[in-house]
């Protein structure tokens, strides 16, 4: 198959987004506020939640800094697959009244992360390649043949559920039963989150391989309205949740012992990991051009997958214009 053509946003364009970056938000006029690693969220007295998504970027659950127009490409694409899967599972979304901001839907969360995995890869010590390398042979209470290689497709795609982690902790993977043990989550809301995960995933796949990509895997999170009903929240087969490689150049790289084509969050931990960074420790600056780069790569991925240019949105003052756009001034 043949690339998409190059990304519609130019480099210069990106650059030019550099001293305006979202890093965090003050709106508490709106309601309490919330600082997670990437979202500035914020809870009305009306059931709502804002969710601004900043240019923050994560990686070994640790914020490393930001990257110019992150916040309004991850919010462009997790708005486009919740209209994209709406009829296979509900979602939070009420309304986007601004390039980086949701309004949602406030649920209680789930105490469970519904990870789907398609594929044996990974590099950090919850991936399913880091057990199988150590030669276990079961995964979240699935048995996994033997012989199997790095970046290998699995036999069917697996759920492999963890707990989410909190201050800082890294997240545990388990079975349905150990999170259920541990987390004491009704059993039927597990199973209607793990049912509709995988409805999602599939639909996931599809989309993607209609466009040249695979998906390899990805985390979902779910809550519970106020009327009961579990619907999937946060973000749904972005670049920051998922991992996602290039179809047309998979077979042949995993034929010949090479890393997969991808375009995920890949380049900014490769180039983490090039300085010895894993997480732990002091975390070095990201250089201008790793960011300019960095956001480049999310700008193709997510035309490729949309199969639509992305229009970014360039404000001086990108606060100011959240402000306006919620009614505040
Ligand atoms: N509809 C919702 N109701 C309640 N909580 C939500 C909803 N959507 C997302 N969240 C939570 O909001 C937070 C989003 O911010 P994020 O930067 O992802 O934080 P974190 O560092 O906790 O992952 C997450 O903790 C997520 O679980
Ligand atoms: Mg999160």
């Amino acid at each position: 198959m043949v690339r998409c053509g190059v990304p519609s946003v130019s480099r210069e364009t990106i650059q030019s987004a550099l001293p305006h970056v979202l890093s965090s938000t003050h709106l508490e006029a709106i309601g309490a506020r919330y600082e997670g690693k990437v979202r500035d969220n914020y809870t009305t007295q009306d059931g709502r939640r804002i969710i601004v998504v900043t240019d923050r970027i994560s990686a070994f659950d640790r914020i490393i800094g930001t990257l110019p127009l992150k916040g309004q490409l991850l919010t462009t694409c997790a708005n486009w697959w919740f209209e994209q899967t709406r009829d296979v599972a509900p979602n939070h979304l009420l309304s986007m009244p601004d390039p980086n901001v949701m309004i949602v839907r406030e649920c209680r969360t789930l105490p469970v992360e519904m990870v789907v995995r398609a594929y044996l890869t990974g590099s950090t010590s919850t991936s399913i390649w880091v057990h199988y390398e150590r030669g276990e042979r079961s995964f979240c209470g699935h048995k996994l043949p033997n012989g199997m290689r790095k970046h290998e497709r699995l036999p069917k795609p697996l759920l492999t559920p963890s707990t989410k982690a909190h201050d800082g902790a890294h997240d545990v993977s388990a079975s349905r039963d150990q999170i259920l043990a541990a987390t004491k989550m009704n059993p039927a809301d597990f199973d209607a989150a793990a049912d509709m995960a995988m409805s999602l995933f599939k639909r996931g796949q599809q989309l993607c391989a209609d466009r040249g990509l695979i998906l390899v895997d990805t985390k979902y999170e779910f809550g519970k309205t106020p009327e009961g009903d579990i619907v999937v929240i946060d973000e749904i087969h972005t670049p920051d949740s998922s991992r996602f490689w290039f179809a047309d150049t998979y077979e042949d790289r995993f034929g010949s012992g090479l890393d997969p084509e991808s375009f995920d969050k890949e380049y900014v931990r490769r180039w983490l990991a090039s300085r010895g960074f894993r997480g732990d420790g002091s975390i070095p600056t990201l250089p201008d051009e790793i960011r300019v780069e960095a956001t480049y790569r999310y700008v193709e991925a997510i035309e490729r997958l949309m199969g639509e240019n992305f229009r970014p949105h360039l404000s001086a003052e990108p606060e100011a214009r959240i402000r306006r756009n919620l009614g505040l001034e």
